[in-house]
């Protein structure tokens, strides 16, 4: 607030009723107040329009306009008067306050048009408005309710069996930045799902994370479809294809039952070795990560899984293109292999504070995409070196560069991908991120691009897990993106999947631990 005189004269406001007798009638330019019915819905960090005006239309260049809430005359929004807008103003409200036009056709205030623009929209911002209009004979207020929403980050789903058998998955939609909160409605390809829980958490900006599950019958759906929407009408969507993330065994004629048998029997007890090795890791000293307990807060544990199987895998490679990473696009503390596959940080790249991802440290592929489906995948350990802790794999829009600064690398702002940040667990480029933490580490992550429909999977090859898939919208081109992390032992390599002792057969590692760097 400014100092003494120029105190807000919204005061007056006290003496409406009175006054509002006194000069009942008075001829000329009297007028009221017109607000538009229901509250007005402005967007969390865009602008709204609040719009009032005086009937008949009167000038009211020449009158004290005053936006207030309530209770606070003396604190108002805006305050304007004696031809400007005054300094007055609740310091919260300073500079994203201003007069504006409710419609094209408004010739403002010569017209009585009093609207109010507000800017940058917080959720604090939610509330009644109080529009007020005072002139010599005549004055009036009226009340406007502003509502604000925030649709959240593109869905993430994954899938979990819940039983040994894969006939019945659990599947988890996850989503941030959302307000109110959202309602969510889970579906199938024909009917509505009944979900199994929804769980919110209330971020510091005061916006709430959304984390849904429902259980589905593995051969009953193709496909099941995560739904969050706002009353405003706003929502999102998000799918996974549950048939292509499990494998074609649904229908008996595409081959015989003993091959089918067999390759259970092979993933189960690939299952059962995963396991036990898993449950002997964990009673090896110095295992526990100390982040443990503030993990649990937002992390999923996922636990070894056998969702997909080879015939997954094979059909995923059938869309395999061949990626290589175009070194004009590298980040100078990085080395790239002379093939043109394999990065890793070049040992001059300045430490960082703990618990800061390097997300310049990024190179591209050559390969640009804007339709269709494409996959590759990416080795993230060499033969008997620890696999790596620290990466980040997906895509980038075509012409961005990769900025330090984690809030900027956005799909809004054309990054989507998957982060690997050592005991910090594994986080998605969401607008507000989602975390999830997976074990064991992948050794080899599997990329799926489906363009047309907005979706980008990631899978554990060597794990034969399905591990998440982010709902979204490409626009343009888009690029692989790579960044390998500081002080790994192990490069990050893109496989060559066109090598036909590959494709066949993914258990055999690919990678021979030459020189990769
Ligand atoms: C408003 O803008 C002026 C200059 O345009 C600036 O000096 C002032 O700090 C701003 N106030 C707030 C609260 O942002
Ligand atoms: C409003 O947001 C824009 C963009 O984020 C920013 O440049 C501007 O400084 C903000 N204005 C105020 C008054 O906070
Ligand atoms: C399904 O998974 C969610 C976490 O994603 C978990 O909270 C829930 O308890 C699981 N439900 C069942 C029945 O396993
Ligand atoms: C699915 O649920 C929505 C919202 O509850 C409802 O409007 C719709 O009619 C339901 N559809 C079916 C097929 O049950
Ligand atoms: C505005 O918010 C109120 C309370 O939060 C809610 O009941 C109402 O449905 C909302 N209206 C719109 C149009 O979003
Ligand atoms: C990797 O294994 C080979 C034998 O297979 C061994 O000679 C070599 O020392 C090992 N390297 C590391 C880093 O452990």
């Amino acid at each position: 607030m400014s100092s003494g005189g120029d105190f807000c004269i919204c005061s007056s406001v006290l003496c409406f009723i009175i006054l509002k007798t006194i000069l009942v009638d008075a001829a000329g330019d009297s007028f009221i107040l017109e607000v538009s019915p229901g509250p007005i819905v402005g967007q969390l960090g865009s602008s709204v329009t609040l719009p009032c005006w005086t009937s008949p239309p009167i000038n009211t260049e020449a009158l004290e306009i005053c936006w207030y809430l309530p209770e606070q005359f003396y604190f108002p929004v805006l305050l304007y008067h004696d031809g400007k807008i005054q300094e007055t103003q609740e310091e919260r409200y300073r500079n994203r306050s201003s007069l504006t036009l409710r419609s094209v056709q408004s010739n403002g205030l010569k017209d009585g048009d009093v609207s109010l623009r507000l800017e940058n929209l917080t959720i604090g911002d939610a509330g009644v408005f109080h529009c007020y209009v005072s002139g010599d004979k005549s004055y009036d207020s009226q009340a406007v309710t502003l509502n604000i929403t925030a649709v959240g980050s593109p869905l993430v789903l994954f899938s979990k069996p819940v039983s040994d058998d894969d006939t019945q998955l659990n599947v988890s939609c996850r989503s941030s930045g959302w307000f109110p909160k959202p309602s969510v409605l889970w579906k199938s390809d024909r009917t509505n799902l009944s979900t199994g829980g929804t769980s919110h958490t209330r971020a510091t900006d005061g916006t709430f994370s959304v984390q849904s599950w429902t259980l589905i019958s593995s051969s009953d759906v193709q496909q099941v479809f995560c739904h969050l929407s706002l009353s405003s009408g706003e929502e999102r969507k998000g799918g996974i294809d549950i048939q292509a993330i499990r494998s074609s065994s649904g229908s008996p004629s595409e081959g015989p039952w003993k091959v089918l048998f067999i390759l259970t029997l092979v993933i189960l007890s690939l299952l059962g070795l995963g396991f036990i090795f898993y449950k002997y890791r964990e009673k090896l000293p110095g295992k526990k990560t100390d982040k443990k307990k503030t993990d649990e807060e937002t992390n999923t544990q996922m636990t070894p899984l056998v969702v997909c199987n080879d015939e997954v895998i094979k059909k995923l490679r059938k869309h395999a293109d061949v990626i290589t990473l175009d070194p004009k696009t590298a980040h100078p503390d990085l080395k790239i292999t002379a093939d043109l596959r394999a990065v890793r940080d070049s040992g001059h790249y300045p430490p960082k504070e703990s618990g800061v991802f390097p997300y310049e440290l990024c190179v591209c592929g050559d390969q640009t995409f804007n339709s269709g489906q494409h996959y590759w995948e990416v080795e993230l350990k060499v033969k008997n070196v620890s696999t790596k802790d620290y990466w980040l794999i997906g895509l980038m829009k075509q012409g961005n560069s990769c900025s330090a600064d984690k809030s900027a690398l956005t799909p809004s702002n054309g990054f989507w991908f998957l982060c690997s940040d050592g005991p910090n667990g594994v986080h998605t480029s969401t607008d507000t991120s989602v975390t999830l933490s997976f074990s064991p580490k992948p050794q080899r992550l599997g990329v799926m691009l489906d363009y047309d429909k907005g979706q980008l999977s990631f899978y554990d090859i060597t794990e034969y897990k399905h591990l998440l898939t982010m709902n979204t919208k490409f626009s343009g081109s888009v690029v692989p993106l790579f960044n390998p992390g500081v002080g790994d032992h192990s490069p990050l390599r893109i496989l060559d999947l066109t090598e036909p002792a590959e494709a066949s057969d993914p258990t055999v590692p690919l990678l021979d631990s030459q020189n990769t760097a």
